[in-house]
């Protein structure tokens, strides 16, 4: 997968390439490869990272929290100049941020807040979390007007911080139109087999012609869905409307196909901020803020799907 940076930084909203920096050594534990939009971030990190000359040493969780602490410390013992860390749940880090800090490593979250205090981190590249959830509400209540709509949801890992915000955010979204109402909510992992079993289940469960719209956690589990509505003999994107959140190539695919109706765009490109946050504080401690927030668009059918399909592809996302 070969990300071209100029095209990518004017599509994808990416700061500029900074001064490289030679001699760097960076950790990076990533979460693992649970959706199309985590293997991009990789993508994207370990170029980024490339491109400035920086040694990244890459650890891959699969998904499991005792691996990414296992790394962290790795990385430490090492002696690394930084870690960049994409924690897969919000609880839990307090001790190996602190052993971090006391060895006077400086760590950079990407993509997903945790709860802990914010001493023990330099800055946090994410989305508005919260705020991607709200957007998709608005966008089905303007959607569904005073219409009923029994809604499914799909959620993301159980305990990672945008299960948490999406969930709260789409309730926001929605509060105050009692004509829709959230009647099943279950975790499909990110990714697309579980959104498709799970999806599976709902329909089973609630009969596919009483539920109006889905709303899922991201892109993968949306397309898994969309799978399993078909099966079903359901039209999605018709009979259910579907919004999701991360704009993956095949959600645009997607929406293009009528298949599904919009999506909420994650840039995969957390590390440009970080590198760029974590080279100006190493090279003379300038204090990033403590949130560098990436933007997040809405795409719908009024969009030119079909167009920005090929455009990331071409891209290599
Ligand atoms: O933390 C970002 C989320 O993690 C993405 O929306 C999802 O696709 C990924 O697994």
């Amino acid at each position: 997968m070969t990300f071209k940076t100029t095209l990518l930084a004017s599509t994808l909203a990416i700061a500029p390439i900074a001064a490289m920096a030679a001699d760097l050594t960076i950790g990076f534990s990533q979460i693992g490869s649970e959706s199309g939009w985590r293997a991009a971030e990789t993508t994207v990190t370990k170029q980024e990272a490339e491109k400035r000359g920086i040694d990244l040493k890459f650890a891959d969780a699969q998904q499991k929290q005792e691996n990414q602490i296992k790394a962290i410390r790795s990385f430490i013992a090492q002696g690394v100049d930084a870690i960049l860390v994409a924690p897969v749940v919000a609880t839990g880090w307090d001790e190996v941020l602190e052993e971090a800090k006391d060895a006077d490593i400086p760590v950079v979250l990407l993509d997903r807040t945790v709860d802990a205090d914010k001493s023990l981190y330099l800055t946090a590249v994410t989305s508005d979390l919260v705020h991607e959830g709200r957007v998709a509400g608005e966008w089905l209540v303007s959607e569904m007007g005073d219409q009923d709509c029994r809604i499914v949801e799909l959620q993301g890992t159980t305990g990672s911080s945008p299960a948490i915000d999406r969930k709260k955010g789409f309730e926001e979204g929605i509060a105050g139109h009692d004509n829709l109402q959230i009647v099943r909510s279950q975790t499909g992992d990110f990714t697309r087999a579980q959104g498709k079993v799970v999806m599976e289940s709902f329909l089973k469960a609630e009969g596919g012609e009483n539920i109006c719209a889905l709303y899922a956690h991201n892109d993968d589990m949306a397309v898994g869905a969309i799978q399993a509505i078909k099966e079903a003999g359901l039209k999605p994107g018709e009979d259910i409307k579907i919004v999701a959140i991360d704009a993956v190539p095949d959600a645009h695919k997607a929406i293009a196909e009528g298949e599904m109706n919009a999506t909420i765009e994650l840039t995969p490109n957390m590390a440009g901020p970080a590198l760029d946050a974590l080279e100006a504080y190493l090279a003379s401690g300038t204090e990033p803020e403590k949130w560098i927030q990436t933007e997040s668009k809405l795409f719908t059918s009024e969009d030119d799907n079909q167009a920005i399909y090929d455009m990331k592809k071409d891209l290599g996302y």
